[in-house]
């Protein structure tokens, strides 16, 4: 199963405590079941290959149960080795469209690391507003208690 093998080494998702709050020794088994988790309704896992390789993968999910439900929330985690190629806007505009189809009415990020200022500007380049900053939610590896940003955009 090469997606397992391709999930539990996306380095820039789990292994380096500065993005997702994954710790960095996160297992392959803990990695698997924290993404693919059973699904629920309207949630979605998703690939990006590029010459039979997976490069990247996205969560798509409800962001609440019950009456939040059609709001969704959305993680994407591309290869290092592979980023700063084009792959994670195109396969974040991928994404925000499979939402729209699923009949989500928004897209809400719940912490988006403040210091991951390329991630942030990348969002904010998509439509997504900084809707709120929580101070100190987030320990990073390097930096220590460090803000998240919570970041919204209608769909
Ligand atoms: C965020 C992430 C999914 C983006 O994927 P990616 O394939 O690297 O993204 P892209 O190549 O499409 O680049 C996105 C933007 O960042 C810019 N960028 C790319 N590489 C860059 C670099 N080394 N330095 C500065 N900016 C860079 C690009 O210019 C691009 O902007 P543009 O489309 O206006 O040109 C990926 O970096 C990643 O997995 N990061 C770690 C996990 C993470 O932060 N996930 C999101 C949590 S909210």
């Amino acid at each position: 199963m090469g997606l397992v093998r391709d999930l539990a080494d996306l380095p820039q998702g789990c292994g380096l405590g500065d993005t997702y709050g994954y710790p960095p020794d996160t297992t392959e088994a803990e990695a698997w079941s924290i993404w693919m988790q059973p699904g629920a309704d309207r949630r979605s896992i998703d690939v990006a290959e590029q010459y039979g390789v997976v490069v990247g993968t996205a969560l798509l999910t409800p962001n609440a149960a019950g009456l939040g439900d059609h709001i969704c929330n959305a993680g994407w985690m591309v290869l290092s080795e592979a980023s700063g190629h084009g792959i994670g806007r195109r396969f974040a505009e991928f994404v925000i469209e499979q939402a729209r189809d699923l009949g989500y009415l928004g897209m809400q990020l719940n912490a988006v690391v403040a210091s991951n200022t390329r991630t942030v500007q990348l969002w904010l380049s998509m439509g997504f507003e900084i809707v709120g900053t929580v101070s100190d939610a987030f320990r990073h590896s390097a930096d220590g208690l460090t803000p998240v940003h919570i970041m919204f955009r209608t769909l």
